[in-house]
């Protein structure tokens, strides 16, 4: 069994029971002035991964870990597209047209929920004209999964974005 988790502190209850994974923290962040999101694995974007709060490179504040994701190819890949600003990830390639700029494979998750593994939700909002696009593995948050309908702080729920392991850091 090879288990690498970089950075952070939490509680993972179910490694033993998992056969082979590479699980690495996904961190979010928002823009300290527009508030859109971005998230990625390699917390030296932004300077840190935790904790939640500070500002760090291109004016982004940590939002703290998101989920974990698997580094390894398992699952499907969660792509990274970018538009004036908006980050939007998904695993669907056809989605984004080319009017995006594609940014890569940010790390590994399931299209159908696997043992141990929990929804990450995704939500969108227009900020200053850009799409920001806001994930969270925390229903309570937006405080609505239904598709369409708008939550806390101007959320629109779109759906799941695939299945993660979860992390309680918050
Ligand atoms: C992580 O980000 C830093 C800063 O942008 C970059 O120099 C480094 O190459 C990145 N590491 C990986 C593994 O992508
Ligand atoms: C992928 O995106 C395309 C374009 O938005 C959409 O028509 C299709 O239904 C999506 N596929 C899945 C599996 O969500």
């Amino acid at each position: 069994m090879k288990l690498v988790i970089a950075g952070g502190l939490f509680f993972i209850f179910l490694l033993a029971e998992v056969k082979s994974m590479t699980l690495t923290p996904l961190y979010g962040y928002a823009h300290s002035q527009y508030g859109v999101h971005y998230y990625t694995l390699n917390a030296s974007v932004i300077g840190y991964g935790t904790p939640a709060g500070l500002v760090g490179r291109h004016s982004y504040r940590s939002e703290g870990i998101t989920c974990l994701m698997e580094t390894e190819q398992l699952g499907v890949p969660l792509h990274h597209y970018q538009k004036h600003g908006g980050n939007l990830y998904t695993t669907n390639t056809t989605e984004a047209d080319n009017s995006y700029t594609y940014l890569g494979k940010v790390g590994y998750c399931y299209r159908t929920q696997e043992t141990h593994t929990v929804p990450l939700y995704r939500y969108k909002k227009t900020v200053y004209n850009i799409l920001d696009h806001y994930y969270t593995t925390d229903a309570n948050k937006i405080g609505l999964v239904t598709p369409g309908t708008t939550g806390n702080n101007g959320y629109t729920y779109e759906g799941v974005a695939c299945f993660v392991y979860n992390v309680k850091y918050h």
